[in-house]
């Protein structure tokens, strides 16, 4: 008999296949039920390593509707959720904040509502929703972000995420849910996406294309390896307080040139190119409208009261994330044609 029956949405995409891949493995006692409608960002490509698991089952659904929702529940007794699935991508939400109000905010309700209408006993049940730290806005040059820090999103991406971090707080203060929420830095490693900063430049590089650099590069951001954030929501699942909120980062504060220059160092020796080959390749762009300058996480409480730790220096991470991209060339030939093509060329 499975101990437990968790619908992790948003499973194929970068983080949550992790997360997928992790709780597939580390608790064979546990179904898990990986929800997504495989939008340009879902992937199944990114869970070859489990499929076909016993206690692993896909579903392909949106969280627009809610009755092929509830059916799931039907289906898997869906004990608990962590809920991953969302527009997760910045610069999309300056084009488009309709298709992120309408994932973020009202698939989130929705996927409130099925669970709070199939949970007769709501204390017996989990709803754990990770969010973001741009919920908290930008940072100066000094402080940190901490969990009493006041919400102020400055994107349509930031602002469907706190919205949503809103809707589960009300649900659990009105219905009585059991709710966690956890808010996270930067993640960077294999299977992000070649939209964001990293995996971007990494595919530059090797196909010796301009790096783009939003304004003058300075702009701060904290960065945590994936399989440690996929650990910290492993953590805070089963060890986290009902109504609580963690912030989860690295303590690992990088300015975009610094990182991007870090890249191409890596990569000129990882290609046996001369140093200074690729860094020829940085391009200053236009920044990003409304670009918030500087992030940076106090994780102090899951680490003091939950005893997470990440466990990867960022050098390290970087030199296993390009060893990771190098070696799954047909990964991203994949995920570089259709849909991302006809984005950048719409965009660029
Ligand atoms: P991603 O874009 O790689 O993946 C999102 C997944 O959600 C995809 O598989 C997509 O198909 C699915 N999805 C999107 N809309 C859906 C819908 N309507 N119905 C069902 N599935 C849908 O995102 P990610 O970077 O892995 O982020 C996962 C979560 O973590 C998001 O909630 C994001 O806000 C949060 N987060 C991300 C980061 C980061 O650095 N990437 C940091 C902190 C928090
Ligand atoms: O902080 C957590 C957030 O991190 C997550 O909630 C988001 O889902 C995730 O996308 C990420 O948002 P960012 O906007 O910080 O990530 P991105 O990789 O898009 O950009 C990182 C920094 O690099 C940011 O300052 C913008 C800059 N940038 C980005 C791209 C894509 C560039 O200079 N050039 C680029 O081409």
């Amino acid at each position: 008999m499975l101990m437990k029956s968790i619908l992790i949405t948003g499973g194929a995409g970068f983080i949550g296949s992790h997360v997928v891949k992790l709780f597939v493995q580390k608790y064979p006692d546990y179904r898990v039920v990986n929800l997504d409608c495989l939008t340009y960002a879902g992937n199944l490509e990114n869970l070859r390593e489990i499929e076909g698991s016993e206690n692993y089952s896909f579903e392909k659904v949106d969280l627009l509707d809610a009755e092929a929702l509830a059916a799931v529940f039907e289906k898997y007794a869906i004990s608990d959720v962590i809920h991953l699935a969302a527009e997760s991508h910045v610069d999309r939400s300056i084009s488009d904040p309709l298709a992120f109000v309408q994932t973020n905010v009202i698939g989130t309700v929705n996927l409130l509502n099925v669970s709070k209408t199939y949970w007769k006993v709501l204390e017996e049940h989990l709803f754990y929703h990770v969010s973001t730290d741009e919920v908290y806005g930008s940072l100066g040059e000094d402080g940190f972000f901490t969990e009493q820090t006041p919400y102020d999103p400055q994107s349509p991406y930031s602002a469907s995420k706190a919205s949503s971090d809103h809707f589960v707080r009300a649900y659990a203060n009105t219905y009585g849910m059991q709710t966690v929420i956890s808010n996270c830095s930067n993640n960077y490693g294999p299977n992000q996406f070649p939209e964001k900063l990293i995996p971007l430049c990494i595919h530059n590089i090797k196909n010796n294309k301009q790096l783009p650099i939003y304004g003058k590069g300075e702009n701060i951001r904290d960065w945590l390896f994936v399989v440690d954030h996929a650990k910290a929501i492993d953590t805070v699942f089963h060890t986290g307080k009902s109504g609580e909120t963690y912030n989860i980062g690295g303590f690992n504060e990088w300015k975009n040139i610094d990182i991007v220059r870090l890249l191409c160092d890596q990569m000129d020796e990882k290609l046996g190119q001369e140093k200074g080959t690729s860094q020829r390749l940085i391009t200053f762009v236009k920044d990003r409208a409304g670009h918030d300058m500087r992030y940076a996480i106090d994780a102090s409480k899951i680490q003091k009261e939950l005893g997470w730790e990440p466990s990867l220096q960022f050098e390290e991470g970087i030199s296993k994330t390009i060893d990771w991209y190098l070696s799954n060339e047909e990964w991203l030939e994949n995920v570089t044609s259709g849909n991302y093509q006809k984005y950048y060329s719409d965009h660029y």
